[in-house]
């Protein structure tokens, strides 16, 4: 009896252990983001960001056109009037013209795929960074989820600037140093806090989308797999009960 007992507990803390997935980067622990891959709505305004404020330096190599509109529930017209702002196809992938050596020309580092960053950076990652850029004394676009980003804030007119208030901090050793208490908008941008957090949001929804579609499905099936298996466990143990009556 004790062996099963340890054995259903084993089990037990192997699926709840397989059952969590943990994103590639650790780090300090992050806002949550608060996307939602099954809002469909906010997908498609992720949709319509990305499209107008990424692709121009993002490609998405392994999302087409036409499996975008069929989980977002677009119709090929909207699709192809609202997202396809290129000569390219419905039956097209999101890529672009851009080579990794004009990239770094023009960035000093060339703009990655982001086909799989939800995946590899998380969904929390995402909404740090794009809500993280702020302009440091001199001038320059900093990004306090990713140190000296090559990027510069292409949502800033929407945002706004913010712009760090330091603090003096003393380390071990009894150096001071500056570290950023808060940030401060200087110059405000055309949407409010709360709209430019949402726009995060819904951009956060859309890479985390596309870094596995088949999430929407997979998910929606999952339900009736777990439902199958309590319903099918039920009728084993009826069918037990059954055999050992005779045993006994
Ligand atoms: C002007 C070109 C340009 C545009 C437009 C642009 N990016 Fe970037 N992006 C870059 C470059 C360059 C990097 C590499 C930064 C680095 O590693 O220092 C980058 C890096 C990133 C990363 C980090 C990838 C990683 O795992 O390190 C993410 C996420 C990202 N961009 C998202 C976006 C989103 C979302 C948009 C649209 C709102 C966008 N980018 C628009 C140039 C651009």
């Amino acid at each position: 009896m004790k062996i099963k007992a340890t054995i259903l507990l084993f089990s037990t803390a192997m699926l709840l252990a397989a059952s969590f997935s943990v994103p590639a980067s650790g780090g300090a622990a992050l806002e949550p983001s608060g996307a939602n891959i099954n809002d469909t709505a906010s997908l498609q305004r992720g949709a319509k960001w990305f499209v107008n404020y990424c692709l121009g330096c993002h490609s998405l190599d392994y999302q087409r056109y036409n499996r975008l509109a069929k989980d977002l529930q677009l119709s090929e017209e909207e699709v192809m009037q609202n997202l396809v702002l290129s000569d390219a196809k419905f039956g097209d992938t999101m890529s672009i013209a851009m080579s990794e050596e004009q990239g770094e020309a023009w960035f000093g580092k060339a703009p990655p795929d982001l086909s799989l960053v939800g995946r590899s950076r998380g969904g929390d990652w995402l909404y740090a960074y794009l809500r993280g850029f702020y302009q440091d004394k001199s001038g320059n676009w900093n990004n306090t989820a990713l140190a000296n980003a090559a990027m510069p804030h292409v949502l800033w007119q929407l945002q706004g600037i913010q712009t760090p208030v330091y603090r003096q901090e003393t380390n071990e050793q009894g150096y001071e140093h500056e570290v950023i208490a808060h940030f401060e908008l200087t110059t405000p941008g055309i949407q409010s806090e709360q709209e430019y957090d949402e726009t995060a949001r819904d951009l956060t929804a859309f890479l985390l989308y596309v870094g596995e579609p088949a999430a929407l499905q997979r998910k929606g099936i999952g339900v009736w797999v777990i439902l199958f298996l309590v319903l099918f466990t039920f009728i084993a143990y009826l069918l037990k009960v059954e055999y050992w009556r005779d045993v006994h």
